[in-house]
């Protein structure tokens, strides 16, 4: 038999690449992880989840103060934006998670390889000068931005995601091309902190791939709260002059051209899989139309030895999805049984109010066969009407025969803590009459669920 230097392999050390290594390890494998970031945690440290939300965490403070909610309760406050201090926790965020994950590593005992990966065989790759074998390896290279044809990111006037969270002062315009997760959620913390936002989104409604009622809800939300929303429109141009932008737009449907003026451009069009200078022609490996590496279920690749996990693969770019899909990896090498149920996975936007869904929009279950919904107002429970937080409402979509649930959707302040329950009764199987009758903390916002479960039978109690 073959010796090799490591039994396991990582290229990547983002939730997918740094999990499956330390899960690869506590089973008992010796295991290394290659890293060309100068800090570990991937996208999703470094520049994604924990950046951005130590802004939205922040801004949302800002919002509250500034835009009379917080006078509501009693507290009066003008507040004073301390740009420098509020990106200085974002930065210290960033910096004790990373550092964290290192420490993980010399906890079990996985080598942190420096550099960028090259395969030179299905059981070797270059980092630097040096080569290093294994005789599995795990290629969790995540993703990257899709750059927008003939616009240039220059991280000042024009910036993708990593630019727009190091922003040192507030744009007076800003344009964000894409309404998804990321324009949403970047274009959220600039307007709190007083920019004008100008979303441009080529479809007909944002947020594609959420529940069609959560799309149309949402934006009347954001509209109310002052972010100009030009859906059904594309970008056909950007013109960059004296540190200020001309955005030329058109009706995706053809019709009359405008431009408009921006300080700063975010360029949020979605992200492609990693690929690039990873050698994958050395070992006979081929990504798909979309640049994926497709896997089976147990995340082997068509080269034997050869496994793959993350924003790399198919499904959504998701932290949890690259986590989870990190310990199964580890686990079927390791020759236990790792499953990722592609079916359950929650999707939170990290907005206020939150956005969350999980399973089936209604749309795709209905293209499935007969169903049965349920939708319960945030206005009518009783701790989000306490806490002034009337916007959004939970609808669970079920099987009109079986009453399985097929979806849950929920738009509140705290919709992305909500959702959990939602996927565990998922996971588990579970009918509406199961959430319906299983008993919820009061005051909670919860109870929406187990109300808008009730509805899916017609017998929700407050309304
Ligand atoms: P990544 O995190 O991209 O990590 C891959 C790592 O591999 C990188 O560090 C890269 O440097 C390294 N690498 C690549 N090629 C090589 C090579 N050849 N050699 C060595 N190293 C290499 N998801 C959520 O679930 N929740 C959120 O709130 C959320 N917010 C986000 C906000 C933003 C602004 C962005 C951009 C993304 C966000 N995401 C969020 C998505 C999330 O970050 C990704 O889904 C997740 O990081 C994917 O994990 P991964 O391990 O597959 O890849
Ligand atoms: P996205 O796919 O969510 O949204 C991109 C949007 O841009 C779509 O609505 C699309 O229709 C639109 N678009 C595409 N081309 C366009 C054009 N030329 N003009 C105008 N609009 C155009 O991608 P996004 O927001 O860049 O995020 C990338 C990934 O990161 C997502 O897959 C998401 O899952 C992940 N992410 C997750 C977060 C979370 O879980 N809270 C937060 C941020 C990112």
């Amino acid at each position: 038999m073959a010796e090799y230097d490591y039994d396991v392999l990582v290229i990547g050390a983002g939730p997918g690449g740094y999990v499956a290594a330390i899960r690869a390890a506590q089973l008992g494998l010796k295991t290394a992880c290659v890293e060309s970031r100068a800090t570990l945690g991937g996208t999703c440290l470094n520049v994604g989840c924990i950046p951005s939300k130590a802004l939205l965490h922040a801004s949302e403070y800002f919002d509250a103060a500034a835009n009379g909610a917080m006078a509501k309760m009693g507290i009066k406050v003008k507040p004073e934006l301390d740009l420098d201090t509020m990106q200085g926790q974002r930065v210290d965020a960033v910096k004790g998670l990373t550092g964290g994950i290192e420490f993980l590593f010399k906890k079990n005992k996985v080598t942190w390889l420096k550099g960028h990966a090259t395969f030179e065989d299905a059981h070797t790759v270059k980092v630097g000068d040096d080569s290093h074998s294994a005789e599995n390896i795990v290629i969790a290279t995540g993703s990257s931005v899709t750059p927008l044809p003939g616009v240039e990111i220059d991280q000042k006037v024009v910036v993708d995601s990593t630019g727009a969270l190091e922003l040192d002062k507030v744009p007076g315009k800003m344009v964000v091309i894409g309404g998804g997760v990321i324009g949403l959620e970047l274009g959220s913390v600039w307007r709190r902190l007083g920019a004008e936002v100008t979303v441009v989104e080529y479809l007909d409604q944002i947020l594609p791939g959420f529940d069609g009622d959560v799309r149309k809800e949402s934006a009347k939300i954001f509209k109310k709260q002052g972010m100009i929303l030009k859906t059904a429109t594309k970008v056909t141009g950007v013109e960059v002059k004296k540190g200020k932008a001309t955005v030329a737009i058109e009706p995706a449907k053809g019709g009359e051209a405008e431009t408009l003026e921006a300080d700063v451009v975010l360029v949020s069009i979605g992200r492609k899989p990693n690929t690039d200078g990873l050698g994958l022609d050395k070992i006979g490996l081929e990504t798909n139309q979309r640049g994926q590496i497709e896997t089976d279920h147990q995340f082997r690749t068509k080269v034997d030895g050869v496994w793959a996990i993350g924003d790399v693969i198919p499904g959504p770019m998701l932290a949890h999805k690259a986590e989870d899909e990190g310990i199964a990896v580890a686990e079927n090498i390791a020759g236990q049984t790792g499953i990722v149920n592609h079916d359950v996975i929650p999707s939170v936007v990290y907005t206020w109010p939150e956005i969350a869904g999980v399973g089936l929009t209604e749309e795709a279950a209905k293209e499935r066969g007969e169903v049965k919904v349920g939708k319960f107002p945030m206005l009518a429970n009783s701790r989000a009407k306490t806490n002034h937080e009337p916007d959004g409402f939970v609808k669970v979509i079920a099987d009109a025969k079986t009453d399985r649930v097929l979806g849950v959707w929920c738009i509140a302040s705290v919709a992305g803590t909500m959702i959990a329950q939602a996927a565990q009764a998922m996971e588990f199987g579970a009918t509406s009459e199961d959430i319906a009758y299983t008993c919820h903390a009061h005051p909670t916002h919860s109870e929406a669920i187990k109300e808008a479960a009730m509805a899916v039978t017609g017998k929700p109690i407050h309304i």
